[in-house]
């Protein structure tokens, strides 16, 4: 037993949801909806609240963080709402001094490049999280029957952004390290992964319904590197998220990368029940890598809100289609929503999306 404290002050979330059900394999009342990066700079309201706050000052503020989680909730109908914060986030509270720079992303003062440097890295304590816990149990008080999806980012993710410095396209220093010094690797990649659990293990205890790891950039990898060198590590934070023979509660785990077309079978190993799948391989062929023990979640692609009507229409019956073949589907993009994307459109795939797939 946990302390009786920590539990009972958290709202219970929604008993029952398309969303957790989907994810699980359950049958839904119709298909599940919800956008990465829907809550952010394609919403004229997002941006009004944010003028004048830095991003990773907004993500510690519990008012900011409740009303900006629940904008794209209130204006799109979607079936999820997602944690306005970031990956970077629980480094930041743990002491590494971490900027977002506005259309460039996290950039780190003094990048992590030696031994020396992993063994120096502060640890996170959930001491630390209070604001988290606030704002994670406002939310799940205010959403109702929505579920609120919490995250963070996987080890080999933030491992790159601490070794680049910033974001990349090669991710070679990432990569060099990784290579020159394996068991200091390991130990980066352990810190990481205990930062990543404590962070989702706080949203859950405050009443998320469901979590996402996020391994945005693990495609730069081989599969035969991401087995042996991060895969353990995102198994680590999936699964010590709860042991469902004990009796907790049904939180699934979501876990997704860019570009994992020949990962797809390991990433759902790591300890998922959702694989999260790009827009790159097709749904019915993402079922056919994974095997019948996951659900999937994506896959339009980002871009194709930007197209014109029939051609958006025509994607999202063609990905509705294909995830049909899968044990259960959640429906999403395969990437983050793009900033210049007219909200309208949003909205239109929500409800398309549902009039396709309700049961009579
Ligand atoms: O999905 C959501 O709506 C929830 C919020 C969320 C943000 N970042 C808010 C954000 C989530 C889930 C993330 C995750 C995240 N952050 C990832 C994984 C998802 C992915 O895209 O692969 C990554 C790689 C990051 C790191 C990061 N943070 C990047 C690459 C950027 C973009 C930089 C830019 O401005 O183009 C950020 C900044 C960021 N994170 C913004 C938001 C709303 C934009 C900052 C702003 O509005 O000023």
């Amino acid at each position: 037993g946990t302390p009786a404290t920590a539990d009972t002050s958290s709202p219970t979330p929604p008993a029952d949801s398309d969303l957790v059900r989907a994810a699980l394999g359950r049958p839904v009342d119709r298909t599940p909806v919800w956008f990465m990066r829907q809550a952010g700079r394609s919403l004229p309201e997002y941006r009004a609240l944010r003028a004048g706050t830095a991003m990773l000052q907004a993500c510690q503020d519990p008012d900011l963080v409740t009303e900006i989680t629940l904008q794209p909730v209130r204006r799109h109908g979607v079936d999820a709402a997602i944690l306005f914060s970031d990956i970077v986030l629980p480094l930041v509270v743990a002491g590494v001094d971490i900027e977002i720079k506005p259309g460039v992303g996290p950039v780190v003062a003094e990048p992590v490049r030696t031994v020396a440097d992993v063994d120096a890295l502060p640890d996170l304590h959930p001491d630390q999280l209070g604001f988290l816990v606030t704002a994670v149990r406002r939310l799940v008080a205010e959403l109702g029957p929505t579920p609120l999806i919490g995250f963070a980012g996987a080890p080999f993710t933030l491992a790159t952004y601490l070794i680049e410095g910033g974001p990349s396209k090669e991710h070679a220093r990432t990569k060099a390290f990784m290579y020159a010094e394996p068991e200091a690797w390991q130990r980066l990649l352990t810190k990481l992964s205990v930062s990543a659990a404590v962070f989702l293990r706080t949203q859950v205890d405050a009443g998320a319904s469901a979590v996402q790891l996020f391994d945005s950039w693990a495609g730069v990898l081989s599969a035969t590197d991401y087995a042996a060198r991060v895969l353990p590590h995102s198994r680590a934070v999936l699964d010590g998220l709860g042991d469902r023979a004990a009796g907790e509660r049904d939180v699934p785990r979501i876990h997704f990368g860019v570009g994992t077309g020949e990962l797809l079978p390991l990433i759902g190993s790591a300890g998922a029940d959702v694989v999260g799948v790009d827009w790159r391989v097709p749904l019915d062929e993402a079922a056919r890598r994974v095997g019948p023990g996951y659900s999937l979640q994506g896959n339009l692609d980002p871009a194709v809100l930007l197209a014109d009507r029939d051609t958006l229409d025509a994607e999202v019956r063609r990905v509705v289609e294909q995830g049909r073949a899968a044990r259960g589907h959640v429906f999403n993009l395969g990437h983050g929503v793009l900033p210049d994307t007219d909200p309208g459109a949003i909205t239109h795939v929500v409800e398309l999306v549902h009039e396709l797939t309700s049961r009579a």
